[in-house]
């Protein structure tokens, strides 16, 4: 069961026939050397049976020994087998040099089919998975959540005279950190009621003005398809107010950041009512009134039902 295995050969066969190759040529170079050496002994021995022997001594052709001729011959001999191994390589040949190059053209096909092959496959699944994706995917809706961003009291009391009716320096915080780096879409009034442009925020104002002035980066829009449309780089533009744009995006957002103070004020600018059928709330997270907060109240996060 655990006897030796044999060994395998771990030449693979073009290896093999370039190592036979070789072989036969040390073989053809060896007997053209011995060739060589009986040229010489033989050239020798005719010179000596015919001047020391004098074998056919009488024998001559045009005044000229025979032995001449004879060796004459055989370097013939010699020099056309010289001339088969270094130059023309006759048994390597032409032929197998074509031999050779076909098998490496046939090889190099191989590959190149196998890789186009490879690529057609690729290709097919990718068109597959675009086709599954395009089919799949739901109608194509704005890839960005669109938020709004909101302080309201228990009475969902949220401005008066144009101005905020608390101070909550926990709640700034959390409206700065949150809308750091987005878009802020407003009504031209809450645009109005800062003494200039929040920094680090992309600033979309409504308007119906045409002629509406605003500082250098402010974007100015005539409603508020186009403002989300302005803001469609972002991923989470956020609806900053005030009552007009929160009453309109309402029906179209994707989540509330409410700020519930927990108590009762005037007002003149309200929030909507959050409809329960439609949100469904997500965190809660209640703040206590002390020292820098004159009331309590709760960061709740609403997301569309
Ligand atoms: N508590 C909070 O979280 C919060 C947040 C923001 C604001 N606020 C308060 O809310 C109050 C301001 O709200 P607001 O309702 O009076 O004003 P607003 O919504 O900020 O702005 C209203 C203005 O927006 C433009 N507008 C509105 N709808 C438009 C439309 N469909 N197409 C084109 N333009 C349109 C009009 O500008 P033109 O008149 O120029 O045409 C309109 O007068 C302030 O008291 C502010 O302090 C509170």
């Amino acid at each position: 069961m655990f006897g030796k295995k044999k060994p395998i050969p771990q030449i693979d066969k073009n290896q093999l026939e370039l190592i036979e190759n070789a072989q036969k040529r040390i073989k053809q170079k060896k007997r053209l050397y011995v060739h060589f050496v009986i040229f010489l002994i033989g050239a020798v021995f005719l010179i000596v049976a015919n001047t020391v022997l004098g074998i056919g001594k009488d024998f001559t052709l045009f005044g000229i020994n025979w032995f001449v001729f004879a060796i004459l011959i055989w370097l013939f001999f010699f020099l056309y087998h010289l001339f088969n191994v270094f130059v023309t390589h006759k048994f390597m040949g032409k032929a197998w040099e074509k031999e050779q190059l076909d098998k490496l053209v046939s090889k190099q096909q191989q590959r190149i089919d196998k890789l186009k092959a490879g690529f057609e496959k690729e290709e097919k699944l990718m068109a597959q998975s675009e086709v599954y994706s395009e089919s799949n995917a739901e109608p194509k809706k704005l890839q960005s959540e669109l938020t709004i961003i909101v302080a309201a009291a228990e009475n969902n009391a949220i401005g008066l005279g144009n101005k905020l009716i608390w101070h909550l320096s926990d709640d700034l915080k959390r409206f700065k950190s949150l809308t750091n780096g987005h878009h802020i879409i407003m009504g031209r009034k809450t645009f109005e009621s800062f003494p200039k442009p929040l920094p680090n925020r992309t600033h979309v104002v409504i308007t119906r003005q045409k002629d509406y002035e605003a500082p250098e980066g402010v974007i100015i829009v005539h409603n508020l398809e186009d403002a989300i449309d302005a803001s469609k780089s972002d991923s989470q533009p956020f609806i900053i107010g005030g009552g007009q744009i929160y009453k309109q995006a309402m029906t179209i957002a994707d989540k509330i950041e409410l700020t519930r103070v927990h108590h009762d004020f005037d007002a003149d600018t309200f929030f909507p009512e959050i409809d329960a059928s439609v949100w469904k709330e997500t965190a809660n997270v209640f703040h206590k009134k002390d020292d820098n907060h004159d009331y309590e109240f709760s960061f709740l996060t609403y997301e569309r039902k």
